[in-house]
């Protein structure tokens, strides 16, 4: 049987954005936190970190937030940068204050640029990110992109072929290209180059005017997520962004 990790109640709280230590001392002298409707009332008490614990675990009544191992889908909204660095409209800046405060730090699962909307995954599961990422699983990420100029009909037998782009050693794996109209596509890439989809475009003679990401594996932006809006991912969720890769992979 494997051993439930644990973790002293203060360090937890810390770790979740909740305060210093110093601060979460006060916060259980006052009384705030309860385990099972208990108050909590010793700060090196040994938490473990069973998957129910916080549903048992209140501050001020209210639940208490996701243990590490969080993952959260964004409607990302334009304007706004996928990085922790940078100046500028951050998109960490849309979610609540306590969780840009959690250690491990939440990371987006991949970029999108700023000029892009649509599904951006997030997470503090260094390992859940990287199963996501790995070149080796060519998770299918689907775009909608708009475009300045008509298509020319060969730009699916082209993107299918394996494109190679300016600058880079080796040809993009094959993706694939659903015409809708004249000027609106939505491309299926297995890859994560930079600034690829409209890489792609830009090498056979258009230009992205607008993007935006519909799905990543088997996980559909939904329609009611507003443009800025976040929600956590049910197990289910976060299984099916990896589960329909392995299949995409043998389809493409
Ligand atoms: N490809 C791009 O060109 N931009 C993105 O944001 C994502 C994929």
């Amino acid at each position: 049987m494997t051993k439930v990790p644990t973790l002293r109640l203060d360090r937890l709280l810390a770790n979740l954005g909740y305060g210093s230590r110093r601060e979460i001392q006060m916060l259980i002298n006052r009384s705030c936190f309860r385990l099972d409707g208990e108050v909590l009332r010793k700060v090196d008490q040994k938490m473990e970190l069973t998957p129910d614990l916080t549903d048992r675990l209140e501050y001020f009544r209210e639940k208490l937030d996701p243990l590490p191992g969080l993952v959260a889908m964004m409607n990302k909204p334009l304007g706004a940068t996928c990085s922790h660095n940078e100046a500028g409209d951050l998109v960490y800046r849309l979610l609540p204050e306590r969780w840009q405060k959690r250690e491990p730090k939440i990371s987006t699962i991949g970029r999108l640029d700023k000029d892009t909307s649509g599904l951006l995954l997030l997470t503090d599961d260094g390992d859940y990110l990287h199963q996501v990422i790995s070149p080796k699983r060519h998770v299918p990420k689907r775009y909608r992109a708009t475009l300045d100029r008509p298509l020319r009909g060969d730009e699916g037998a082209l993107f299918a072929s394996g494109l190679q782009l300016e600058n880079e050693k080796t040809p993009c794996l094959p993706a694939s290209l659903e015409v809708l109209s004249e000027r609106e596509a939505v491309l299926t890439i297995t890859e994560g180059r930079y600034h690829q989809v409209r890489r792609m475009f830009a090498a056979v003679g258009n230009h992205v005017v607008a993007l935006r990401r519909l799905s990543i594996g088997g996980l559909v932006l939904p329609d009611d997520l507003a443009p800025g809006e976040y929600r956590l991912l049910s197990a289910d969720e976060k299984a099916a962004v990896l589960v329909i890769a392995s299949e995409a992979k043998q389809s493409i």
